[in-house]
């Protein structure tokens, strides 16, 4: 470890603070959003929702936005014949339509273009130039003009034209690249690869997956080293950018001015007791797409400003259409807001987070979501409250108190007793998952618990128990177990599905304070304390199911 590494992770006592501080990507604004963008969203709200689920009144910042900066953005503009603010201001609503559609509940929306952020990253700028990390430099090298960035040699590929030149372009991205040259400001990366290393290996949870660890570390030992990276541009060619502090011929690199958008919402320079409170992130999510900047250059900034690194990253793979790669020129860009009309909101979210895996691409069609929606979300959640709430079954429209001898009664069966188990060890379970932002296996473990809630409704029969005067205190016992389920899986799934848990938790009168994972510290069997509480009156569908085309055809004609 090196002397600098210890000194700067030292100096902010991150380890007692109890705000916490989670951010999305900041979203480019030349395409209009998509479910690739809004999962990178989901993620990090689920991730703050169950900080906030697990201990109650937790301190939270969190913070998405768009990207406004760069060539890309004036050539986006250009193109629609808009000036580029007009451009940003059209794309950026988007994707805060987006965030508040889908209940992504940020505290703070950041546009790169907005003033703070240039005074940030002026700020920043001069904390590295004072330090000494700059250098002015004649730089030549391969550029992609659609990537923004200069290439080193193990970066290209050759490609054969069609008149039998050759060229070169990107071997990652297939852009074209051309050779170029031109002064920039260069920053000393190369300085920073020991203290990367320390902070990338510094515990098992600053880069997750871990996969994205081994990745990280592979670009630190690559042969050719790391390269020392040009945060400028000349502004002849890039003029919607942040010009460099005191040398307006040069513009500030564009992933250099987006990265700055965590500090500008912390409010580094502005406002010191909000940044002691925040900084360091807690979590950044990212997409695989932007690993590099996020787990190199970033945290190579910060150490070079005297800055703590992020807390952790936590990076996923993409999502594909029908096995493919998302794209306009393909045309099977999907659209969230579109999907949601026969989705909803929650019910895309709980796709997406239920069939995402950060490690591995994941697939998305439309016959995967339905089959998964229906069984899931309408059959096995909505289709047990619909059931406990119905007139025949439940005719006082209670949360069932009952008597322990009632209750010892059924609970001596075998379904009851796998059913009060898994429920038992739903919070726990659930509470592992979440630390790791494994939000399929949440999903996962409530579905095994209902199903179990199922299985035990079914055996007991409760349209039998109800014929009879004998039965009611069974019946009721069947109602309570099942009821006090359905509030577990209801808490449990608020980071997931905000809506339909709420409509769940209102619906059997669950109080407001008493929604926290604390609150699943004991049920009312483990109490011996089964008192009951009148259901609220609205409505107890949770999810309709979805019907599919053919189906609706049939429905119509009935
Ligand atoms: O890169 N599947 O913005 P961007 C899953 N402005 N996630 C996807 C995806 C897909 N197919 N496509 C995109 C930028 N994403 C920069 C970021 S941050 C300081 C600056 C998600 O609009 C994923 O999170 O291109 C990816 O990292 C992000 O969108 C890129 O969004
Ligand atoms: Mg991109």
């Amino acid at each position: 470890m090196s002397i600098r590494t210890f000194m700067c992770l030292r100096k902010y006592s991150s380890e007692t603070k109890t705000s916490k501080f989670f951010t999305t990507p900041i979203y480019y604004v030349n395409a209009n959003p998509h479910i690739g963008h809004l999962y990178s969203s989901i993620i990090a709200d689920a991730a703050q929702r169950w900080q906030r689920l697990y201990q109650k009144g937790a301190d939270v910042k969190f913070s998405t936005g768009t990207d406004e900066h760069g060539s890309k953005i004036q050539r986006a503009a250009n193109k629609n014949d808009t000036s580029p603010l007009e451009y940003c201001n059209r794309i950026s609503s988007q994707f805060q339509r987006l965030a508040n559609e889908f209940d992504v509940d940020y505290t703070d929306f950041i546009r790169t273009t907005c003033n703070e952020h240039k005074k940030t990253v002026e700020l920043f700028w001069k904390a590295i130039e004072n330090r000494g990390h700059f250098y002015l430099s004649g730089y030549e090298g391969w550029y992609s003009v659609q990537d923004e960035t200069f290439l080193s040699n193990s970066q290209l590929k050759q490609k054969q034209e069609n008149d039998g030149t050759e060229s070169y372009i990107s071997a990652e991205s297939g852009h074209p690249v051309e050779w170029t040259t031109e002064q920039n400001y260069m920053f000393k990366l190369s300085n920073f690869r020991n203290d990367l290393e320390y902070w990338i290996n510094r515990n098992e949870k600053v880069i997750r997956p871990k996969k994205f660890q081994r990745i990280l570390l592979d670009l630190l030992n690559q042969e050719d080293g790391l390269h020392d990276l040009s945060v400028s541009r000349p502004t002849s060619r890039v003029q919607w950018g942040i010009p460099v502090p005191g040398d307006p011929s040069q513009t500030v690199y564009v992933w250099l001015d987006a990265l700055v958008n965590y500090l500008t919402v912390s409010g580094y320079g502005r406002d010191e007791t909000t940044f002691q409170k925040y900084w360091p992130p807690e979590v950044h999510v990212i997409g695989k797409d932007i690993l590099k900047f996020h787990g190199i250059y970033w945290p190579a900034f910060l150490m070079a400003a005297n800055l703590e690194p992020p807390k952790s990253l936590f990076c996923h793979s993409h999502w594909t259409v029908d096995s493919e790669k998302m794209s306009k020129s393909k045309g099977n860009v999907v659209c969230p807001f579109e999907r949601a009309t026969t989705y909803t909101t929650d019910g895309l979210r709980y796709f997406l987070l239920r069939e995402g895996v950060a490690h591995s691409d994941g697939n998305y069609s439309d016959t995967k979501i339905l089959r998964i929606l229906n069984s899931e979300l309408a059959d096995t959640l909505g289709n047990l409250l619909n059931r406990c709430c119905s007139p025949t079954l439940n005719p006082r429209q209670t949360f069932p108190a009952i008597e322990s001898s009632a209750f010892d009664n059924v609970s001596s069966l075998e379904v009851t007793k796998k059913l009060i188990e898994s429920v038992t060890q739903l919070p726990e379970i659930c509470r592992i998952h979440y630390d790791d932002l494994n939000f399929y296996k949440v999903a996962d473990a409530v579905m095994e618990t209902l199903h179990a809630a199922n299985l035990f409704f079914e055996s007991l029969k409760p349209w039998v128990l109800a014929k009879s005067p004998e039965t009611q205190k069974d019946l009721d016992v069947v109602l309570h177990v099942t009821l006090e389920t359905l509030r577990a899986t209801g808490i449990l799934l608020q980071p997931l599905v905000p809506n339909i848990s709420k409509n769940l938790l209102d619906k059997i009168n669950v109080e407001e304070g008493r929604r926290y994972f604390t609150d699943l510290g004991s049920f009312s069997w483990t109490r011996n304390d089964f008192i009951g509480i009148p259901l609220r009156e609205q409505r107890d569908v949770l999810f309709r199911r979805i019907l599919l085309e053919d189906e609706t055809k049939k429905a119509k004609k009935l």
